[in-house]
């Protein structure tokens, strides 16, 4: 029942400013840290934050980053055993978030963008998840070898890049939030009720028995796959930082479905836990344990 994550791994420098800057302005920060980042640490680290085996394979610099991310992921729980020390950089993003709790993040890939394709699947793994901070080839080679290996592939298609769409195939399982979906269905507009968001789930579908998850953030979760339509609200909470929400319901969704939980119920877990990281600074550092989703579920 372990969930193996391939994907980024970054340094958070997150700073929280009054607003967003605008083009040209100069703004005072009030605060200023260096927190555990990149998509796929911080889906391993929500994973491993539920009490299920999670293994990363990826990639970090020979640099201070690096080494912090490495015992980031390792006091998470999170086998790091596949985790490749490349030179040069570790991936590093600059967030700024800002008092609404909106964010602006701007990477630099560092390490991540020279990961490499696995040539083993590791034995014995429920589900397989990546997302579109590494390259789309290796991702690709990933999920047919988790394929192979009898396990279950999630894809992650976020950022929204026009590589990641040869992927979307190979996943069982495919989470986007809205603007991705319209994205890669090459729609200008993101489709408003849930009817219309439905069909467009069904659109972006490469093959039966697929499910399409849609993050809504405020507005909870629509699922479309072999059991229909899933559609769960979110709960109304206070806002400090929504940056790593998806990341949280993505990690949470794969180690609820890998322990065998169904669908509906791993979904409506994801979504409390994603609830419960945005009321928090930072991405992995903000989320909950598996103590705290279940205290927030009783
Ligand atoms: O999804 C949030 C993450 O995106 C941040 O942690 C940042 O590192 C970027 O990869
Ligand atoms: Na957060």
């Amino acid at each position: 029942m372990t969930v193996v994550v391939f994907g980024s791994i970054n340094r958070d420098l997150v700073m929280r400013v009054p607003h967003l800057p605008q083009p040209g302005e100069t703004l005072a920060a009030t605060s200023y840290d260096l927190l555990p980042g990149g998509k796929g640490a911080n889906q391993a680290v929500a994973s491993a934050r539920q009490g299920v085996p999670t293994v990363m394979l990826g990639a970090v610099g020979e640099d201070a980053h690096g080494t912090a991310m490495l015992a980031v992921l390792a006091e998470a729980g999170v086998g790091t055993g596949g985790v490749q020390r490349l030179s040069g950089p570790t991936g590093l993003a600059h967030v700024f978030v800002s008092d609404a709790g909106e964010n602006q993040i701007v990477i630099v890939p560092g390490a991540n963008a020279a990961l490499a394709a696995p040539t083993v699947f590791p034995a014995g793994a429920a589900l397989a998840v990546a997302q579109a901070e590494v390259p789309a080839q290796a991702v690709a080679r990933f999920f047919t070898l988790a394929h192979e290996a009898g396990a279950r592939t999630l894809y992650n298609a976020a950022p929204a890049l026009a590589e990641g769409r040869g992927l979307l195939p190979l996943a069982d399982i495919v989470v986007v939030n809205e603007t991705e979906l319209a994205f890669f269905l090459g729609e200008q507009t993101v489709p408003e009720s849930d009817a219309a968001l439905a069909a467009a789930a069904r659109r972006l579908m490469a093959r039966a028995g697929q499910w399409v998850i849609v993050t809504l953030g405020g507005a909870g979760v629509l699922a479309e796959g072999p059991d229909g339509t899933v559609r769960l609200p979110a709960r109304r909470v206070p806002v400090v930082d929504t940056t790593g929400a998806g990341d949280t319901f993505c990690g949470v969704l794969a180690a609820r479905l890998a322990q065998g939980e169904t669908m509906p119920r791993a979904l409506a877990v994801a979504v409390l836990a994603a609830g419960l990281s945005v009321q928090r600074l930072g991405a992995a550092a903000s989320m909950p344990t598996r103590a705290e989703v279940e205290l927030a579920l009783a």
